[in-house]
Protein backbone atom coordinates (compact mmCIF):
# COMPACT_ATOMS: atom_id res chain seq x y z
CA UNK A 1 0.00 0.00 0.00
CA UNK A 2 3.02 2.49 0.99
CA UNK A 3 4.03 1.55 -2.43
CA UNK A 4 0.92 2.37 -4.27
CA UNK A 5 0.80 5.79 -2.27
CA UNK A 6 4.34 6.87 -3.90
CA UNK A 7 3.15 5.95 -7.07
CA UNK A 8 0.14 8.16 -6.84
CA UNK A 9 2.42 10.74 -5.47
CA UNK A 10 4.86 10.29 -8.83
CA UNK A 11 1.70 10.85 -10.66
CA UNK A 12 0.47 13.71 -9.40
CA UNK A 13 4.22 15.41 -9.59
CA UNK A 14 4.75 14.52 -13.33
CA UNK A 15 0.72 15.15 -14.05
CA UNK A 16 2.40 18.85 -12.78
CA UNK A 17 5.29 18.63 -14.39
CA UNK A 18 4.12 17.92 -18.03
CA UNK A 19 1.87 20.67 -17.96
CA UNK A 20 -1.85 18.28 -17.01
CA UNK A 21 -2.60 19.46 -14.28
CA UNK A 22 -1.49 22.10 -11.48
CA UNK A 23 -3.30 23.38 -8.30
CA UNK A 24 -5.59 26.34 -9.01
CA UNK A 25 -4.46 29.81 -8.04
CA UNK A 26 -1.12 28.22 -7.11
CA UNK A 27 1.23 31.65 -6.84
CA UNK A 28 -1.43 32.27 -3.87
CA UNK A 29 -0.60 29.35 -2.74
CA UNK A 30 -3.69 27.32 -3.75
CA UNK A 31 -7.19 26.78 -3.47
CA UNK A 32 -8.29 23.57 -1.64
CA UNK A 33 -9.25 21.02 -3.98
CA UNK A 34 -9.46 23.12 -7.00
CA UNK A 35 -7.67 22.46 -10.00
CA UNK A 36 -6.54 23.69 -13.47
CA UNK A 37 -5.81 21.58 -16.58
CA UNK A 38 -2.59 22.72 -18.41
CA UNK A 39 -1.72 22.45 -22.02
CA UNK A 40 -1.88 18.71 -22.26
CA UNK A 41 -4.51 18.19 -19.55
CA UNK A 42 -6.81 20.20 -21.24
CA UNK A 43 -6.49 18.15 -24.58
CA UNK A 44 -6.50 14.91 -22.83
CA UNK A 45 -9.66 16.07 -21.03
CA UNK A 46 -11.22 17.50 -24.12
CA UNK A 47 -10.41 14.01 -25.66
CA UNK A 48 -12.34 11.86 -23.03
CA UNK A 49 -15.12 14.42 -23.85
CA UNK A 50 -15.12 14.13 -27.50
CA UNK A 51 -15.27 10.00 -27.08
CA UNK A 52 -17.88 10.50 -24.36
CA UNK A 53 -20.09 12.70 -26.60
CA UNK A 54 -19.41 10.92 -29.79
CA UNK A 55 -20.57 7.56 -27.98
CA UNK A 56 -23.34 8.91 -26.72
CA UNK A 57 -25.02 10.92 -29.50
CA UNK A 58 -23.58 9.64 -32.73
CA UNK A 59 -23.74 5.70 -32.17
CA UNK A 60 -27.48 6.62 -30.68
CA UNK A 61 -30.04 8.47 -32.95
CA UNK A 62 -32.00 8.48 -29.96
CA UNK A 63 -29.76 10.42 -27.99
CA UNK A 64 -29.35 14.38 -28.53
CA UNK A 65 -27.28 16.96 -26.24
CA UNK A 66 -27.81 19.83 -24.74
CA UNK A 67 -25.59 22.45 -22.77
CA UNK A 68 -27.64 24.48 -19.81
CA UNK A 69 -26.99 26.94 -17.72
CA UNK A 70 -25.13 26.88 -14.75
CA UNK A 71 -27.18 28.70 -12.99
CA UNK A 72 -30.71 27.94 -12.41
CA UNK A 73 -34.48 29.08 -11.08
CA UNK A 74 -33.28 28.22 -6.64
CA UNK A 75 -36.96 26.36 -6.70
CA UNK A 76 -35.51 23.61 -9.30
CA UNK A 77 -33.26 22.75 -6.34
CA UNK A 78 -36.22 22.59 -3.98
CA UNK A 79 -38.32 20.25 -5.94
CA UNK A 80 -35.17 18.12 -6.56
CA UNK A 81 -34.49 17.71 -2.99
CA UNK A 82 -31.44 19.06 -3.16
CA UNK A 83 -32.17 22.04 -0.83
CA UNK A 84 -33.18 19.75 2.27
CA UNK A 85 -31.05 16.79 1.51
CA UNK A 86 -27.94 16.93 0.08
CA UNK A 87 -26.05 16.69 2.83
CA UNK A 88 -23.07 15.04 4.02
CA UNK A 89 -23.08 13.80 7.88
CA UNK A 90 -19.66 15.39 9.49
CA UNK A 91 -17.85 15.63 12.57
CA UNK A 92 -15.30 17.85 14.02
CA UNK A 93 -11.98 16.84 16.44
CA UNK A 94 -11.86 18.90 18.94
CA UNK A 95 -8.58 18.67 19.45
CA UNK A 96 -6.90 19.05 16.33
CA UNK A 97 -10.06 21.34 14.89
CA UNK A 98 -10.12 18.80 11.43
CA UNK A 99 -12.81 18.11 10.07
CA UNK A 100 -14.63 14.58 8.78
CA UNK A 101 -17.33 12.99 7.25
CA UNK A 102 -18.91 10.61 9.94
CA UNK A 103 -19.57 8.05 6.68
CA UNK A 104 -15.83 8.31 5.71
CA UNK A 105 -14.40 7.25 9.26
CA UNK A 106 -16.77 4.79 9.24
CA UNK A 107 -16.11 3.18 6.05
CA UNK A 108 -12.34 3.36 6.53
CA UNK A 109 -13.30 1.39 9.78
CA UNK A 110 -14.93 -1.49 7.87
CA UNK A 111 -12.05 -1.05 5.53
CA UNK A 112 -9.50 -1.37 8.06
CA UNK A 113 -11.15 -4.81 9.23
CA UNK A 114 -11.23 -6.19 5.27
CA UNK A 115 -7.45 -5.45 5.17
CA UNK A 116 -7.33 -7.52 8.00
CA UNK A 117 -9.27 -10.39 7.38
CA UNK A 118 -7.48 -10.29 3.61
CA UNK A 119 -4.03 -9.99 5.58
CA UNK A 120 -4.68 -13.43 7.60
CA UNK A 121 -6.09 -15.22 4.20
CA UNK A 122 -2.67 -14.42 2.16
CA UNK A 123 -0.27 -15.43 4.65
CA UNK A 124 -2.06 -18.84 5.20
CA UNK A 125 -2.51 -19.30 1.66
CA UNK A 126 1.60 -18.66 1.60
CA UNK A 127 2.12 -21.14 4.33
CA UNK A 128 -0.35 -23.88 2.80
CA UNK A 129 0.95 -23.52 -0.24
CA UNK A 130 -0.70 -26.01 -3.22
CA UNK A 131 -3.31 -27.31 -0.46
CA UNK A 132 -4.81 -24.53 0.73
CA UNK A 133 -8.40 -24.68 0.37
CA UNK A 134 -9.55 -20.86 0.92
CA UNK A 135 -13.07 -20.73 1.45
CA UNK A 136 -12.61 -23.71 4.01
CA UNK A 137 -10.08 -21.58 5.48
CA UNK A 138 -12.63 -18.24 5.71
CA UNK A 139 -15.22 -20.41 7.68
CA UNK A 140 -13.05 -22.05 9.76
CA UNK A 141 -10.32 -19.84 10.94
CA UNK A 142 -11.22 -18.55 14.33
CA UNK A 143 -9.45 -14.91 13.74
CA UNK A 144 -10.91 -14.47 10.34
CA UNK A 145 -14.20 -15.73 11.35
CA UNK A 146 -14.29 -13.28 14.21
CA UNK A 147 -13.20 -10.07 12.12
CA UNK A 148 -15.80 -10.83 9.42
CA UNK A 149 -18.85 -10.97 12.54
CA UNK A 150 -17.24 -7.83 13.45
CA UNK A 151 -17.03 -6.57 10.10
CA UNK A 152 -20.81 -7.84 9.18
CA UNK A 153 -22.20 -6.48 12.70
CA UNK A 154 -20.77 -2.95 12.15
CA UNK A 155 -21.54 -2.45 8.27
CA UNK A 156 -25.25 -3.83 9.22
CA UNK A 157 -25.64 -0.91 11.94
CA UNK A 158 -23.74 1.61 9.59
CA UNK A 159 -25.97 0.62 7.28
CA UNK A 160 -29.45 1.17 9.40
CA UNK A 161 -27.75 4.29 10.96
CA UNK A 162 -27.51 6.01 7.11
CA UNK A 163 -30.62 4.85 5.98
CA UNK A 164 -32.34 6.01 9.06
CA UNK A 165 -30.52 9.34 9.03
CA UNK A 166 -29.84 8.66 12.69
CA UNK A 167 -26.98 11.21 13.09
CA UNK A 168 -26.59 10.51 16.87
CA UNK A 169 -25.89 6.40 16.24
CA UNK A 170 -23.39 7.50 13.98
CA UNK A 171 -21.25 9.35 16.30
CA UNK A 172 -22.30 6.16 18.62
CA UNK A 173 -20.85 4.00 16.51
CA UNK A 174 -17.33 6.19 16.01
CA UNK A 175 -17.23 6.10 19.51
CA UNK A 176 -17.95 2.36 19.99
CA UNK A 177 -15.35 1.28 17.37
CA UNK A 178 -12.94 3.38 19.15
CA UNK A 179 -12.25 5.34 15.73
CA UNK A 180 -9.33 8.30 16.72
CA UNK A 181 -8.38 11.36 14.62
CA UNK A 182 -5.51 10.60 12.24
CA UNK A 183 -4.28 13.92 13.03
CA UNK A 184 -4.22 13.95 16.81
CA UNK A 185 -5.31 10.32 17.56
CA UNK A 186 -7.99 11.61 20.00
CA UNK A 187 -11.64 10.57 20.05
CA UNK A 188 -12.53 14.27 21.51
CA UNK A 189 -15.31 14.21 18.89
CA UNK A 190 -17.86 16.82 18.61
CA UNK A 191 -21.72 15.54 17.51
CA UNK A 192 -22.36 14.90 14.12
CA UNK A 193 -24.34 17.03 12.13
CA UNK A 194 -26.04 17.68 8.51
CA UNK A 195 -23.88 19.65 6.07
CA UNK A 196 -25.80 20.99 3.32
CA UNK A 197 -22.97 20.68 -0.06
CA UNK A 198 -24.13 23.44 -2.13
CA UNK A 199 -22.71 26.60 -2.80
CA UNK A 200 -25.12 29.74 -2.61
CA UNK A 201 -24.61 33.23 -4.14
CA UNK A 202 -26.53 36.62 -5.01
CA UNK A 203 -28.00 37.30 -8.34
CA UNK A 204 -29.28 40.60 -8.90
CA UNK A 205 -27.87 44.49 -8.05
CA UNK A 206 -29.89 45.38 -5.30
CA UNK A 207 -29.99 43.85 -1.01
CA UNK A 208 -33.64 43.92 -1.39
CA UNK A 209 -34.33 42.47 -5.26
CA UNK A 210 -31.67 40.01 -5.35
CA UNK A 211 -32.27 36.28 -4.81
CA UNK A 212 -30.32 33.63 -3.35
CA UNK A 213 -29.36 30.78 -6.13
CA UNK A 214 -26.92 27.90 -5.98
CA UNK A 215 -24.04 26.55 -8.21
CA UNK A 216 -25.58 23.66 -9.70
CA UNK A 217 -24.05 20.37 -7.92
CA UNK A 218 -24.72 18.18 -10.96
CA UNK A 219 -25.62 19.03 -14.20
CA UNK A 220 -28.94 16.40 -14.38
CA UNK A 221 -31.22 19.03 -13.47
CA UNK A 222 -30.86 21.29 -16.51
CA UNK A 223 -31.79 17.67 -18.43
CA UNK A 224 -34.94 17.53 -16.57
CA UNK A 225 -36.35 20.83 -16.81
CA UNK A 226 -35.77 21.04 -20.13
CA UNK A 227 -37.37 17.60 -20.90
CA UNK A 228 -40.55 19.41 -22.50
CA UNK A 229 -38.65 21.73 -24.65
CA UNK A 230 -36.54 18.73 -26.00
CA UNK A 231 -39.15 16.24 -26.77
CA UNK A 232 -41.46 19.00 -28.57
CA UNK A 233 -39.01 20.60 -30.80
CA UNK A 234 -36.76 17.27 -31.39
CA UNK A 235 -39.98 15.41 -31.78
CA UNK A 236 -38.61 12.32 -29.56
CA UNK A 237 -40.20 9.49 -29.01
CA UNK A 238 -39.89 7.41 -25.70
CA UNK A 239 -37.28 5.99 -24.94
CA UNK A 240 -34.67 8.86 -25.74
CA UNK A 241 -32.10 10.14 -24.13
CA UNK A 242 -30.57 13.43 -23.15
CA UNK A 243 -26.71 14.27 -22.81
CA UNK A 244 -25.10 16.83 -21.14
CA UNK A 245 -21.54 17.87 -20.60
CA UNK A 246 -20.90 20.90 -18.05
CA UNK A 247 -19.06 22.13 -14.63
CA UNK A 248 -20.49 20.85 -11.34
CA UNK A 249 -19.83 22.19 -7.71
CA UNK A 250 -20.05 20.65 -4.27
CA UNK A 251 -18.58 22.12 -1.18
CA UNK A 252 -16.92 19.25 -0.15
CA UNK A 253 -16.14 18.65 3.39
CA UNK A 254 -13.38 16.53 3.06
CA UNK A 255 -11.53 16.78 -0.02
CA UNK A 256 -8.49 13.95 -1.12
CA UNK A 257 -7.05 12.33 -3.72
CA UNK A 258 -6.23 14.92 -6.27
CA UNK A 259 -8.50 15.63 -8.80
CA UNK A 260 -10.35 12.50 -7.23
CA UNK A 261 -13.12 14.59 -5.10
CA UNK A 262 -12.83 18.31 -5.89
CA UNK A 263 -15.13 21.64 -4.95
CA UNK A 264 -15.45 22.35 -8.76
CA UNK A 265 -15.27 19.21 -11.47
CA UNK A 266 -16.79 18.74 -14.59
CA UNK A 267 -20.05 16.08 -15.23
CA UNK A 268 -20.84 13.74 -18.10
CA UNK A 269 -24.43 13.08 -17.65
CA UNK A 270 -27.39 11.39 -19.84
CA UNK A 271 -30.74 11.33 -18.64
CA UNK A 272 -32.48 8.04 -20.62
CA UNK A 273 -36.21 8.33 -20.69
CA UNK A 274 -38.20 5.18 -20.76
CA UNK A 275 -41.83 3.88 -19.93
CA UNK A 276 -42.75 3.10 -16.50
CA UNK A 277 -42.37 -0.32 -15.50
CA UNK A 278 -39.66 -0.93 -18.45
CA UNK A 279 -36.51 1.02 -16.35
CA UNK A 280 -34.95 -2.10 -14.70
CA UNK A 281 -34.63 -3.53 -18.48
CA UNK A 282 -32.71 -0.03 -19.23
CA UNK A 283 -30.78 0.06 -16.42
CA UNK A 284 -29.06 -3.36 -16.84
CA UNK A 285 -28.90 -2.18 -20.50
CA UNK A 286 -26.68 0.69 -19.54
CA UNK A 287 -25.15 -1.42 -17.10
CA UNK A 288 -23.60 -2.98 -20.07
CA UNK A 289 -23.39 0.05 -22.40
CA UNK A 290 -21.26 1.69 -20.28
CA UNK A 291 -18.66 -0.85 -19.01
CA UNK A 292 -18.03 -1.45 -22.28
CA UNK A 293 -17.42 2.10 -23.33
CA UNK A 294 -15.11 2.17 -20.26
CA UNK A 295 -13.22 -1.41 -21.32
CA UNK A 296 -12.83 -0.47 -25.13
CA UNK A 297 -9.82 2.08 -23.88
CA UNK A 298 -7.89 -0.80 -23.16
CA UNK A 299 -6.56 0.15 -19.66
CA UNK A 300 -6.82 -3.43 -18.63
CA UNK A 301 -10.88 -5.06 -18.44
CA UNK A 302 -9.64 -6.51 -14.33
CA UNK A 303 -9.28 -2.98 -13.15
CA UNK A 304 -13.11 -2.03 -13.04
CA UNK A 305 -15.89 -3.77 -10.91
CA UNK A 306 -19.89 -2.74 -10.34
CA UNK A 307 -20.61 -1.79 -7.00
CA UNK A 308 -24.38 -2.18 -6.03
CA UNK A 309 -25.57 0.63 -3.91
CA UNK A 310 -27.00 -0.49 -0.58
CA UNK A 311 -27.91 3.03 0.36
CA UNK A 312 -30.32 4.33 -2.29
CA UNK A 313 -30.50 8.48 -3.02
CA UNK A 314 -33.75 9.70 -2.52
CA UNK A 315 -34.75 9.68 -6.02
CA UNK A 316 -33.30 5.96 -7.08
CA UNK A 317 -34.85 2.56 -7.42
CA UNK A 318 -31.52 0.79 -8.18
CA UNK A 319 -28.26 2.12 -8.39
CA UNK A 320 -24.54 0.98 -9.26
CA UNK A 321 -21.41 2.68 -9.57
CA UNK A 322 -18.82 1.88 -12.17
CA UNK A 323 -15.80 1.11 -10.07
CA UNK A 324 -12.12 1.36 -11.20
CA UNK A 325 -8.70 0.13 -9.54
CA UNK A 326 -6.81 3.02 -8.51
CA UNK A 327 -3.60 3.40 -6.52
CA UNK A 328 -5.69 4.36 -3.77
CA UNK A 329 -8.32 0.91 -4.31
CA UNK A 330 -11.29 0.48 -6.17
CA UNK A 331 -13.05 3.90 -6.25
CA UNK A 332 -16.46 4.96 -8.03
CA UNK A 333 -15.78 6.71 -11.47
CA UNK A 334 -19.39 6.56 -13.06
CA UNK A 335 -22.52 6.04 -11.23
CA UNK A 336 -25.51 4.27 -13.54
CA UNK A 337 -28.99 5.14 -11.79
CA UNK A 338 -32.97 4.54 -11.96
CA UNK A 339 -34.25 7.81 -11.05
CA UNK A 340 -38.15 6.69 -11.21
CA UNK A 341 -39.80 9.73 -12.38
CA UNK A 342 -38.88 11.37 -9.19
CA UNK A 343 -38.00 14.35 -10.70
CA UNK A 344 -40.03 14.90 -13.58
CA UNK A 345 -42.64 14.51 -11.24
CA UNK A 346 -40.97 17.10 -8.38
CA UNK A 347 -40.42 19.69 -11.24
CA UNK A 348 -44.32 19.20 -12.65
CA UNK A 349 -45.51 19.76 -8.67
CA UNK A 350 -43.57 22.61 -8.56
CA UNK A 351 -43.72 24.04 -11.20
CA UNK A 352 -47.58 23.84 -11.59
CA UNK A 353 -46.98 22.89 -15.81
CA UNK A 354 -48.08 19.76 -16.78
CA UNK A 355 -44.80 17.33 -18.07
CA UNK A 356 -45.81 14.17 -19.58
CA UNK A 357 -45.69 11.98 -22.62
CA UNK A 358 -48.24 10.71 -24.78
CA UNK A 359 -46.86 7.58 -25.95
CA UNK A 360 -49.21 7.01 -29.11
CA UNK A 361 -48.58 2.96 -29.00
CA UNK A 362 -50.38 2.64 -25.86
CA UNK A 363 -52.52 5.39 -26.17
CA UNK A 364 -52.09 6.96 -23.16
CA UNK A 365 -49.84 9.99 -21.03
CA UNK A 366 -47.56 9.12 -18.51
CA UNK A 367 -44.69 10.94 -16.67
CA UNK A 368 -40.94 8.58 -18.46
CA UNK A 369 -39.37 7.10 -15.88
CA UNK A 370 -35.34 7.81 -15.90
CA UNK A 371 -32.07 5.79 -16.45
CA UNK A 372 -29.40 8.28 -15.34
CA UNK A 373 -25.52 7.20 -16.84
CA UNK A 374 -23.32 9.87 -14.80
CA UNK A 375 -19.50 10.03 -15.12
CA UNK A 376 -17.45 12.49 -13.73
CA UNK A 377 -14.48 13.66 -16.03
CA UNK A 378 -11.70 14.22 -14.15
CA UNK A 379 -12.15 10.94 -12.52
CA UNK A 380 -11.94 9.63 -15.90
CA UNK A 381 -8.99 12.12 -16.67
CA UNK A 382 -7.18 10.22 -13.12
CA UNK A 383 -7.79 6.78 -14.20
CA UNK A 384 -6.60 7.21 -17.32
CA UNK A 385 -3.36 8.71 -16.01
CA UNK A 386 -2.83 6.15 -12.94
CA UNK A 387 -3.45 3.32 -15.19
CA UNK A 388 -0.81 4.92 -18.06
CA UNK A 389 1.80 5.50 -15.82
CA UNK A 390 4.88 3.67 -15.75
CA UNK A 391 8.57 3.86 -15.22
CA UNK A 392 10.55 1.38 -17.18
CA UNK A 393 13.80 0.01 -17.28
CA UNK A 394 15.47 -0.28 -20.53
CA UNK A 395 18.16 -2.74 -21.91
CA UNK A 396 21.51 -0.85 -21.10
CA UNK A 397 20.27 0.22 -17.49
CA UNK A 398 18.96 3.78 -19.40
CA UNK A 399 15.44 4.25 -18.22
CA UNK A 400 12.20 6.42 -18.76
CA UNK A 401 8.93 7.08 -17.39
CA UNK A 402 5.80 6.76 -20.40
CA UNK A 403 2.21 7.44 -20.18
CA UNK A 404 0.47 4.30 -22.18
CA UNK A 405 -2.47 6.75 -22.95
CA UNK A 406 -5.02 5.43 -25.37
CA UNK A 407 -3.56 6.97 -28.60
CA UNK A 408 -6.94 8.39 -29.16
CA UNK A 409 -6.69 10.36 -25.89
CA UNK A 410 -3.10 11.23 -25.89
CA UNK A 411 -3.18 15.14 -26.05
CA UNK A 412 -0.26 15.12 -28.75
CA UNK A 413 -0.56 12.25 -31.37
CA UNK A 414 2.47 12.72 -33.23
CA UNK A 415 5.78 14.54 -33.13
CA UNK A 416 8.04 15.40 -36.40
CA UNK A 417 11.78 15.96 -34.82
CA UNK A 418 15.12 16.47 -37.66
CA UNK A 419 17.59 14.72 -36.40
CA UNK A 420 20.02 17.75 -37.11
CA UNK A 421 19.34 21.39 -37.07
CA UNK A 422 21.17 21.87 -40.42
CA UNK A 423 21.14 20.71 -43.54
CA UNK A 424 17.73 21.41 -44.89
CA UNK A 425 16.12 18.78 -42.23
CA UNK A 426 14.09 21.48 -40.27
CA UNK A 427 12.41 22.60 -43.16
CA UNK A 428 12.03 19.35 -44.18
CA UNK A 429 10.19 18.29 -41.09
CA UNK A 430 8.01 21.43 -40.85
CA UNK A 431 6.98 20.28 -44.22
CA UNK A 432 5.73 17.71 -42.64
CA UNK A 433 3.95 19.24 -39.76
CA UNK A 434 2.10 21.12 -42.31
CA UNK A 435 0.77 18.62 -43.83
CA UNK A 436 -0.25 16.56 -40.82
CA UNK A 437 -1.38 19.11 -38.77
CA UNK A 438 -4.53 19.49 -39.80
CA UNK A 439 -6.34 15.72 -38.78
CA UNK A 440 -3.78 15.43 -35.56
CA UNK A 441 -2.00 17.45 -32.85
CA UNK A 442 1.32 17.77 -34.16
CA UNK A 443 4.19 18.99 -32.23
CA UNK A 444 8.10 20.26 -34.24
CA UNK A 445 10.92 19.51 -31.88
CA UNK A 446 14.60 20.58 -33.09
CA UNK A 447 15.74 21.19 -29.29
CA UNK A 448 18.17 18.41 -27.47
CA UNK A 449 19.33 14.98 -28.24
CA UNK A 450 17.37 12.83 -30.76
CA UNK A 451 16.84 10.58 -27.34
CA UNK A 452 15.88 13.73 -25.04
CA UNK A 453 13.50 14.66 -27.24
CA UNK A 454 11.61 10.72 -27.44
CA UNK A 455 11.78 10.95 -23.63
CA UNK A 456 9.74 14.13 -23.26
CA UNK A 457 7.67 12.66 -26.06
CA UNK A 458 7.09 9.31 -24.37
CA UNK A 459 5.96 11.13 -20.85
CA UNK A 460 3.33 13.17 -22.42
CA UNK A 461 2.26 9.96 -24.09
CA UNK A 462 2.58 10.81 -27.48
CA UNK A 463 1.94 7.90 -29.77
CA UNK A 464 4.06 8.27 -32.61
CA UNK A 465 7.16 10.34 -33.23
CA UNK A 466 8.82 10.94 -36.71
CA UNK A 467 13.03 11.48 -37.10
CA UNK A 468 13.69 13.38 -40.32
CA UNK A 469 17.35 12.43 -41.56
CA UNK A 470 19.52 12.71 -44.75
CA UNK A 471 17.85 9.67 -46.04
CA UNK A 472 14.41 11.45 -46.30
CA UNK A 473 15.96 14.36 -48.26
CA UNK A 474 17.30 11.89 -50.78
CA UNK A 475 13.87 9.06 -51.18
CA UNK A 476 11.01 10.57 -49.20
CA UNK A 477 11.24 8.20 -46.12
CA UNK A 478 11.20 8.97 -42.27
CA UNK A 479 11.23 7.05 -38.98
CA UNK A 480 8.36 6.14 -37.54
CA UNK A 481 8.80 5.15 -33.74
CA UNK A 482 6.05 3.59 -31.42
CA UNK A 483 5.74 4.75 -28.31
CA UNK A 484 5.15 1.56 -26.19
CA UNK A 485 7.55 -0.85 -28.40
CA UNK A 486 10.08 2.22 -29.50
CA UNK A 487 10.10 -0.06 -32.69
CA UNK A 488 11.28 2.29 -35.25
CA UNK A 489 10.03 1.45 -39.00
CA UNK A 490 10.75 3.31 -42.06
CA UNK A 491 8.10 4.47 -43.82
CA UNK A 492 7.26 6.86 -46.89
CA UNK A 493 5.90 10.07 -46.02
CA UNK A 494 2.95 9.82 -48.59
CA UNK A 495 2.00 7.11 -46.12
CA UNK A 496 2.56 8.41 -42.57
CA UNK A 497 -1.30 9.83 -42.46
CA UNK A 498 -3.15 6.30 -42.81
CA UNK A 499 -0.47 4.73 -40.81
CA UNK A 500 -1.50 7.37 -37.94
CA UNK A 501 -4.79 7.94 -38.43
CA UNK A 502 -5.50 3.99 -38.19
CA UNK A 503 -4.51 3.91 -34.22
CA UNK A 504 -5.13 7.55 -33.15
CA UNK A 505 -8.72 8.74 -33.88
CA UNK A 506 -11.84 8.50 -31.59
CA UNK A 507 -13.44 6.57 -34.33
CA UNK A 508 -11.15 3.54 -33.57
CA UNK A 509 -12.76 3.67 -29.98
CA UNK A 510 -16.16 3.90 -31.04
CA UNK A 511 -16.09 1.32 -33.72
CA UNK A 512 -15.17 -1.07 -30.52
CA UNK A 513 -18.81 -0.26 -28.90
N1 LIG B 1 -26.61 13.24 -11.25
C1 LIG B 1 -26.18 12.19 -10.41
C2 LIG B 1 -24.93 12.50 -9.71
O1 LIG B 1 -24.46 13.62 -9.71
P1 LIG B 1 -23.06 11.42 -8.23
O2 LIG B 1 -22.78 9.96 -7.96
O3 LIG B 1 -23.19 12.33 -7.08
O4 LIG B 1 -24.39 11.41 -9.10
C3 LIG B 1 -21.73 11.37 -10.46
O5 LIG B 1 -21.94 11.98 -9.21
C4 LIG B 1 -20.25 11.34 -10.80
O6 LIG B 1 -19.69 12.64 -10.68
C5 LIG B 1 -19.42 10.48 -9.85
O7 LIG B 1 -19.43 9.13 -10.24
C6 LIG B 1 -18.05 11.09 -9.99
O8 LIG B 1 -17.38 10.57 -11.11
C7 LIG B 1 -18.35 12.56 -10.23
N2 LIG B 1 -18.19 13.34 -8.99
C8 LIG B 1 -19.08 13.49 -7.99
N3 LIG B 1 -18.58 14.29 -7.02
C9 LIG B 1 -17.33 14.65 -7.43
C10 LIG B 1 -16.30 15.46 -6.87
N4 LIG B 1 -16.46 16.10 -5.72
N5 LIG B 1 -15.14 15.60 -7.57
C11 LIG B 1 -14.96 14.97 -8.75
N6 LIG B 1 -15.91 14.20 -9.32
C12 LIG B 1 -17.07 14.04 -8.68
Amino acid sequence: MAQQEDVFKKIVSHAKEYGFVFQSSEIYDGLAAVYDYGQNGVELKNNIKRYWWDAMTLLHENIVGIDSAIFMHPTIWKASGHVDAFNDPLIDNRDSKKRYRADVLIEDAIAKIDDKIETEVAKAKKRFGESFDEALYRQTNPRVVEHQKHRDELHQRYSDAMNANDLNELKQIILDEEIVCPISGTRNWTDVRQFNLMFKTEMGSTADGSMTVYLRPETAQGIFVNYLNVQKTGRMRIPFGIAQIGKAFRNEIVARQFIFRMREFEQMEMQFFVRPGEELKWFEEWKKTRLKWHKALGLGDEKYRYHDHEKLAHYANAATDIEFEMPFGFKEVEGIHSRTNFDLSQHEKFSGKKIQYFDPELNESYTPYVIETSIGVDRMFLSVLCSSYEEQTLEGGDSRVVLHLPAALAPVKCAVMPLVKKDGLPDKAREIVNDLKFDFATHYDEKDSIGKRYRRQDAIGTPYCITVDHQTLEDDTVTLRERDSMQQTRVKIADLHKLIHDNVSINSLLRKL
